[in-house]
């Protein structure tokens, strides 16, 4: 039998939902939401079987509908997602999971009572440069790690209810997360409005200390004439470097280091260590499919775990730190 879904909020992003729901064979898409008409209208085009409607509750009383997709601003991801939980659906939602890792907790204990998936879409979790990069940390490849290093830049799309850190760090401290596992401790965070009329700050710098000595600077901005997606990666064996817009070659794994000898000879000695560059090859498959099918799998199996709904609330916790570090202007504790 198949999973019976539906996508409320058809702007930018939950097109690609629709998409890949309409492609998959262990799913049929019965419903789709938006309070926007002319995004009602386009999404249908060639799907005339589709049910449609402004108003989400229609989908909260189909008994017959599974899974529910939240692809609206982040604002509505909360309530949307209690009612659609109230309404014994399975939720996916767009990142970030709510607007407080108070009223994310409230979702998971929700979910989990219910036995329902609460899973948050961070996409890059399942893109293979981001587990190809996991698999060689995992493996020791990359020996202790020492660093993370990225800039995450492009003009637009200025959002109005959260400022670029929710937007796009979001992307990195799950990535982190994702491959390190270590506890972050602190953070500092400067972050910038530049046009009178914005809501939210459009571009920030954010350090983030974590367990271990591991440090992490992350740089986004909605104000950059260019896209950039890159990412170093320090090891005490290995660097790499990752560079999500490259169509081949996405990561470098680079045989590179430096120590630095001391003795009562040559106080300062530093010998520098140049060797291989590799480039992995990697699947081609759309990370939001193996996202899917993956989400899909543990409603038909039965065998839903809150993973993902635990680490976006540790996220959440780190973003709420960054906030109050932008206010205040020091750095702070991440509990
Ligand atoms: N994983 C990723 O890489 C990625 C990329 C882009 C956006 N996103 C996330 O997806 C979400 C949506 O972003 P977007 O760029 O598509 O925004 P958008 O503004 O383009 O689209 C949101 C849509 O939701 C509709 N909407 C708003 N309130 C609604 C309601 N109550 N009921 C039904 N429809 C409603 C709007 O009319 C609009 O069409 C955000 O949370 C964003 O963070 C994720």
């Amino acid at each position: 039998m198949k999973l019976k879904v539906g996508v409320i909020g058809l702007g930018y992003w939950g097109p690609n939902f629709v998409r890949n729901f309409i492609r998959y064979e262990r799913t049929q898409l019965v419903w789709v939401c938006d309070i926007s008409e002319k995004a009602l209208k386009k999404t249908c085009q060639g799907y005339p079987y589709l049910k449609s409607t402004q108003n989400y509750h229609d989908l909260l009383k189909d008994n017959s509908l599974d899974l529910i997709i939240i692809t609206t601003p982040p604002n509505s991801h909360y309530i949307i997602a209690k009612k659609a939980l109230e309404a014994k659906k399975h939720v996916i939602v767009a990142k970030p999971l709510a607007l407080s890792s108070k009223g994310a907790n409230d979702l998971l204990k929700l979910a989990n009572e219910n036995n329902l998936l609460l899973h948050t879409d961070l996409t890059y979790l399942y893109t293979a440069a981001v587990r190809t990069i996991k698999n060689l940390i995992d493996k020791g490849a990359v020996g202790n790690p020492l660093y993370y290093d990225s800039i995450r830049t492009n003009l637009g799309l200025i959002q109005q209810d959260v400022n670029v850190i929710w937007d796009l760090a979001i992307h990195d401290l799950s990535i982190i997360d994702y491959w390190f596992n270590l506890k972050p401790e602190k953070v500092f965070a400067v972050a910038s409005k530049h046009n009178e009329n914005s809501k939210t700050e459009e571009m920030a710098h954010i350090s983030v200390t974590y367990q271990n000595h591991f440090i992490a600077h992350i740089h986004v901005s909605w104000l950059s004439p260019v896209k950039i997606r890159t990412t170093l990666v320090g090891g005490t064996n290995k660097m790499v470097y990752f560079d999500d817009l490259q169509p081949d070659e996405k990561i470098k794994i680079y045989d590179k280091g430096v120590k630095i000898a001391s003795d009562s000879i040559t106080p300062f000695k530093p010998a520098y260590r140049s060797g291989n560059i590799i480039t992995p090859t990697l699947s081609q498959e759309e990370a939001l499919f193996l996202e899917i099918r993956d989400t899909t799998n543990q409603i038909m199996r039965k065998s839903i775990n809150y993973l993902n709904a635990q680490l976006s609330i540790r996220i959440l916790k780190i973003l709420e730190a960054c906030d109050k570090s932008i206010k205040t202007g020091h750095s702070t504790a991440i509990r």
